[in-house]
């Protein structure tokens, strides 16, 4: 059977309104033009599709059967020409991602991969605390925004992609390091390095002390969680920080303690506005993230086990107080 596209558009539009001037009046063609692209196509299929009563035209059984038929022949060809401007749109194309502060010992790794699939792909990745980045998004300046506690006062679609969790870290040389189970108040008793305010990490730490009735009588605030580590290994106080900054952290620079309640279980959410049409570069930055993150970053969670069993030695030992 020999039949064009455009014979197969004429007919679902006569079809559809029932009328070949109507037909010839929304396609831009003359009322002959259609009639002739009918006219081929019914010698093509070899039996009437439209029958006459009167003033109007019906379609007949195999005129409905071949109407069926151009609804799911052009709905495929609709997906196919969306996948053919998303493969376009990808080949070049800007992601503009804006995360909190701590995402950055992560999502440079993140990044890599994805900019070699798409070497197109220009990346604009904007870095700053909690408080910061929850303003760019209420200006809606980036496209994704990657965060440690979703935003609770705004329109926004948010996934979890990846675990966050925050330990309780010490100097390596501290009294309670290699301890097991060291009660909360214990260790809130110690100076507690905390970042500035408008930090994720803090709000999170100062909430689950709160939770539990505990105040933290001694703080210190250090705007920088590099400081705040090196501050820790410094013997300057005990901090709590997410176990990504401890990745590549040499193994006696700082001691992660066995603390009751810790870590404190969270993730990482990959936010963006809820009335904004993503581009395709977003989308598919944002689906990387859910599918392959976990996989492109070894498993953490398991350096507290490493810090105590170091100090096995002291775990029976009593906790100074
Ligand atoms: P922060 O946020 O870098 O602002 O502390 C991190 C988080 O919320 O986990």
């Amino acid at each position: 059977m020999r039949v064009t596209f455009r014979q197969l558009k004429v007919f679902e539009t006569v079809a559809r309104l029932g009328s070949f001037t109507r037909a010839a009046e929304e396609l831009h063609l003359s009322q002959p033009t259609v009639s002739m692209q009918v006219k081929q196509l019914v010698e093509a299929v070899e039996q009437p599709l439209f029958e006459q009563a009167g003033k109007k035209i019906f379609l007949t059984e195999i005129g409905e059967e071949l109407h069926r038929t151009c609804h799911a022949l052009f709905d495929a060809w609709q997906r196919f020409e969306m996948t053919a401007a998303d493969m376009k749109g990808l080949k070049k194309g800007r992601l503009r991602l804006a995360c909190v502060t701590t995402a950055k010992y992560f999502v440079p790794r993140l990044l890599g991969p994805f900019c070699e699939r798409y070497p197109g792909i220009d990346v604009r990745f904007e870095i700053a605390n909690r408080e910061k980045i929850l303003e760019r998004l209420s200006r809606h300046e980036d496209d994704l925004y990657i965060l440690g506690s979703p935003p609770v006062h705004f329109d926004v679609v948010v996934h979890p992609f990846l675990d966050n969790p925050l330990v309780a870290v010490a100097p390596s040389n501290h009294a309670l390091c290699g301890l097991r189970a060291i009660p909360l108040e214990r260790f809130a008793r110690e100076r507690l390095l905390v970042r500035e305010r408008g930090s994720g990490t803090r709000l999170a730490t100062e909430k689950f002390f709160r939770d539990r009735g505990i105040e933290l009588t001694a703080k210190m605030e250090i705007g920088s969680n590099e400081a705040i580590k090196q501050a820790v290994a410094g013997g300057l106080g005990v901090s709590v920080m997410s176990q990504h900054e401890l990745r590549n952290e040499p193994a006696d620079s700082v001691c992660v303690l066995d603390v009751e309640g810790f870590p404190i279980a969270r993730s990482w959410y990959v936010v963006h506005p809820g009335d904004k049409q993503l581009s395709v570069v977003a989308q598919a930055f944002f689906r990387y993230l859910q599918t392959e993150a976990r996989h492109l970053l070894p498993a953490i969670g398991h350096d507290a086990d490493v810090v105590t069993s170091r100090r096995e030695d002291c775990s029976s030992g009593t906790i100074p107080r």
